[in-house]
């Protein structure tokens, strides 16, 4: 092998797997406000997705339908076919929590408008003339996707691993939603990567997107776990704080601050390429179990054979 081809992504090939997008529902009506009992700073700081993913995975969507035209490669065509309709799903699962949220005295609208102009106007798609200019930005915004996809596989790894949310009685409803949506984003997790590859993948593009994202999500993030702690109704002095932060990290019910950290050479190292992390066969196995997708799988399923009966019955 060349110096230049091991300093290319060497993609994992057993990982990949066509992907199918789940058409799940959660119910709500049971899930207390501190999800994770006692632990109101650990329930806001993993809430904060409940707040970007609605109008961010919108935004995904939008870009990757503007960006099929410009695929070559029919599986990997098939890939973001697949990776839209789990975005979309992902999307309106997230957004179904905010009412719920709003019900028990944690209006959200104030942070989710911010976002919404985030994503709709800022990472919008701008009145740029046809040419070159729209399409720099279009492969500005597949490459901050590709970073920002770093991190959701990152987190889904992290919450399929995650026992020690069981252990402290974590609500099983809102560990589901997690989970299903955590084992979809390691089993579409290097789409977006591919996708960025195939139509660009400038090193110095990775990194300038990959400081624009991880800013980004810092930023939301810190904003977000402060905005729910100060609106919370049941706290008298409700503070976010990066002491809380570690603290949850060491016992196991967040990320490590050092796990975070090492996530950063991770996805700057030339041979990077997401399939290298994380496991398609747990999160498959999971999603084989999940009390959502399941549901979701039955209902399809039954739909399936209602069409095929009238079918049969029609040409009959
Ligand atoms: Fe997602
Ligand atoms: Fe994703």
């Amino acid at each position: 092998m060349s110096n230049t081809a091991s300093l290319r992504p060497q993609p994992v090939a057993s990982e990949h797997i066509p992907l199918k997008p789940r058409n799940v529902a959660f119910d709500w009506a049971d899930t207390p406000l501190h999800w994770i009992p006692g632990d109101p700073a650990t329930t806001h700081t993993i809430n904060v997705l409940h707040l970007i993913l609605p109008a961010g995975e919108r935004w995904f969507v939008h870009v990757y339908k503007q960006a099929l035209p410009h695929i070559r490669d029919p599986r990997l065509r098939e890939d973001v076919i697949g990776f839209i309709g789990q975005e979309a799903m992902h999307s309106q699962a997230h957004d179904d929590v905010l009412p719920h949220l709003k019900a028990q005295g944690l209006d959200p609208a104030p942070y989710t408008a911010q976002v919404d102009w985030l994503f709709e106007k800022l990472l919008g798609d701008r009145t740029l003339p046809p040419g070159r200019a729209r399409k720099w930005w279009l492969l500005e915004r597949v490459a901050i996707i590709a970073a920002v996809e770093h991190y959701t596989a990152f987190l889904g790894d992290w919450v399929l691993n995650a026992g020690e949310l069981d252990a402290r009685g974590a609500d099983p409803t809102m560990l589901d939603l997690l989970r299903w949506h955590g084992a979809e984003e390691v089993e579409h997790r290097s789409v977006a990567f591919d996708l960025f590859v195939h139509l660009d993948g400038g090193y110095r593009r990775r990194v300038r997107t990959w400081a624009t994202a991880f800013a980004a999500l810092v930023f939301l993030w810190q904003r977000g776990v402060r905005f729910f702690m100060e609106n919370d109704p049941t706290l008298l002095d409700g503070k976010a704080s990066f002491k809380e932060f570690v603290r949850a990290g060491r016992q196991g019910v967040l990320p490590t601050a050092g796990d975070m950290a090492r996530s950063i050479p991770q996805y700057l190292s030339r041979t990077y390429h997401p399939s290298q992390h994380g496991s398609t066969t747990q999160a498959v196995a999971y999603l084989a179990g999940s009390p959502a997708a399941t549901a979701a799988e039955a209902r399809t399923e039954a739909r399936t054979e209602a069409r095929t009966e009238a079918r049969t019955k029609g040409g009959s």
